[in-house]
């Protein structure tokens, strides 16, 4: 299966998927593309030689149609089977999400359906969990609520900061994606807890 991802920073998690879709794995890189042209992940994914492109959304202000319109050229040009989303931090319209529902995955940094959003991990501790973690899912039409497909969970331990817990889970991110994307890339919708 070819598979194409889409980062808007560090790309740690795109990084973990690529390392993975090695050897005999069902699913191969065929690109890597962001929001943001700076973004360090698409440097990391060339080094790899894996085809990159960057489309900078702030041109495009609020119109959001239009710069999914011109992030997708590069996208279907590489002629994905699935689409992986890895620390993409735009939200993407019904109509994008359509073209490609039952075949686009997400990472999200919590245990869904708790903590759909942003500052996740900040709402974890605020709420004093004791149990924190990540999850990937389908992605459907309504943020961070698409069918789920595998959760990691970690321990919130006494004392924790927001950036002790968010390096404890963005471990297993990079534990769990790649585990879910080759069941995937085999047709295994199966859920897998870590
Ligand atoms: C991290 O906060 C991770 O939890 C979430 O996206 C952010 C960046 O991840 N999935 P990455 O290093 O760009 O994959």
């Amino acid at each position: 299966k070819r598979v194409a991802v889409l980062i808007s920073g560090g790309g740690s998690n795109m990084l973990a998927l690529l390392r993975d879709m090695v050897g005999d794995h069902p699913g191969r890189a065929v690109f890597v593309g962001s929001n943001d042209p700076t973004a360090p992940g698409l440097q990391r994914a060339a080094e790899l030689g894996v085809a990159v492109a960057a489309v900078d959304h702030r041109p495009f202000g609020r119109d959001r149609a239009a710069f999914e319109a011109a992030m997708l050229a590069p996208i279907l040009a590489s002629e994905p089977d699935i689409l992986c989303l890895a620390g993409f931090m735009r939200v993407l319209t019904p109509e994008f999400v359509r073209r490609f529902e039952g075949r686009m995955l997400n990472i999200h940094p919590s245990l869904l359906p708790k903590y759909p959003g942003l500052h996740t991990h900040a709402r974890a501790l605020a709420a004093g969990d004791t149990e924190a973690g990540c999850t990937v899912h389908e992605v459907t039409a309504e943020l961070d609520a698409g069918p789920i497909l595998g959760q990691a969970r970690v321990p919130v331990l006494p004392g924790d900061t927001e950036a002790a817990l968010a390096e404890r889970v963005l471990r297993q991110e990079h534990r769990l994606y790649p585990a879910v994307l080759r069941r995937y890339a085999q047709g295994d919708r199966s859920r897998l807890d870590l």
